[in-house]
């Protein structure tokens, strides 16, 4: 259930329907009057397909209070008022969205979101310490500009995907054996420096290891991101450290790694570094010039003794050819629970694009999956990981 009431925000929690639809969930909206007057019950009508209740009094509806709340998995309140925290704070019940927050032991999920000096007010301090010590859960408010101008104090609503992500959580985490679980992911390409202003890189996006940390969130888990240079924004909740070159991503994972549960090393680090950076940016030639490289330190070799039995590994293994053999060697001697086998060869896998082509290779089984997004083959990864756990 989702509960509007009458801030500026209203128009963004239009999304928030949009966005849980999206994923799946059905989605009775309860607006306050106030809300109304923001953005009319036909658009989250539309959005939701189903009934927006906005009264106490609506006909046939008469028990709707008590039945809508005691129904739902999760109430979100997106946005929530001042007067809306103030006046569930209090155990008021005069209108519909109010008399559902006291009669039911759903879960709640508040975003507030209201002028900096109404959040920064005692009595919303106070407001909201009650309600987080009955049970409540709060997402934001974030810092950022208000519809009456600049500010740089809490008060302006999370955004829409924020809000989605958390309330995804709380339906998914209780049914997840990662539920708690300290994930470890890696993601993006490395880059090592020829000079000041030359790198050696290649094309990863993070797409696939940003897509495992969403879903690690989602599941429940504790998650942090090491990252490579990736213009992807930091996934929500997501813990997520950036690196530049393969070194200091390994020193990273190494000094993460013994509090993980799960490492999942969907990284692209850069296998070779040149022998030797200059320090000022090197005059271009007229000839052609020769570099002269060496390997980078192999991230899972490196980590093998560390990482013992206790933490469930997944590795990657990207190939121009059918790498079957290969990659199976790469399970073997890197000491990995699961290989995934994603071929570089066809424009819609790999590299820099939403989808992939995957074979999860375990020692026992080897599945072939058919092209998906990278953020179902990332679903299909942490089950594969929670049957492991
Ligand atoms: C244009 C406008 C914008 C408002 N924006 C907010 C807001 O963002 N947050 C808030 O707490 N109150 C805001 N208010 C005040 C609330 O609408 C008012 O406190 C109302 O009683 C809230 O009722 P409700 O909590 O039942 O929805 C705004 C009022 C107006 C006229």
């Amino acid at each position: 259930m989702l509960g509007v009431s009458g801030g500026i925000a209203c128009y963004k929690a239009c999304s928030i329907v949009r966005q849980l639809v999206e994923a799946g969930a059905t989605v009775d909206v309860v607006m306050t009057v106030s809300a109304t007057e923001f953005v009319r019950p036909v658009t989250f009508e539309a959005l939701s397909g189903r009934p927006v209740l906005t009264s106490l009094w609506q006909r046939d509806q008469a028990l709707a209070h008590i039945h809508l709340g005691r129904d739902s998995h999760l109430i979100v309140l997106a946005p929530a008022t001042a007067n809306l925290l103030a006046r569930a704070a209090s155990g008021i019940a005069d209108d519909l969205l109010t008399a559902i927050l006291l009669a039911t032991e759903t879960r709640v999920l508040a975003a507030p979101a209201m002028n900096d000096a109404m959040y920064a007010h005692p009595a919303t301090t106070a407001n909201i310490a009650t309600l987080k010590g009955r049970g409540w859960q709060f997402v934001g408010p974030a810092i950022g500009p208000l519809a009456e101008g600049p500010s740089e104090k809490p008060g302006r609503m999370t955004e829409p995907e924020e809000i989605v992500a958390h309330a995804k959580r709380l339906l998914c985490a209780p049914s997840s054996a990662l539920q708690g679980k300290r994930v470890l992911v890696t993601a993006g390409p490395t880059r090592e420096h020829i000079d000041p202003v030359r790198t050696i890189s290649n094309p990863s996006s993070g797409k696939m290891g940003f897509s495992v940390a969403t879903a690690a969130f989602t599941r429940g888990a504790d998650v942090t991101l090491v990252s490579g240079p990736s213009l992807l924004q930091d996934p929500t909740g997501v813990e997520t450290v950036r690196v530049e070159t393969t070194s200091e991503m390994l020193e990273t994972v190494r000094a993460l790694l013994p509090e993980a549960d799960v490492l999942v090393m969907a990284a692209a680090p850069a296998d070779y570094v040149p022998r030797s950076t200059a320090d000022h940016k090197l005059a271009r030639a007229d000839g052609p010039i020769t570099l002269a490289l060496e390997p980078t330190p192999d991230i899972l070799e490196n980590t093998a003794n560390q990482r013992g039995s206790r933490c469930v590994t997944v590795g990657f293994a990207l190939e121009t050819e059918p790498g079957l053999e290969r990659a199976r060697a790469k399970l073997e001697r890197k000491q990995l629970d699961l290989i995934v086998l994603n071929s570089a060869t066809q424009s819609d896998s790999g590299f820099e694009c939403d989808t992939n082509r995957t074979t999860f290779i375990t020692q026992r089984t080897m599945t072939e999956l058919p092209l998906l997004s990278k953020h179902e083959v990332a679903d299909k990864l942490l089950d594969e990981v929670e049957a492991m756990l």
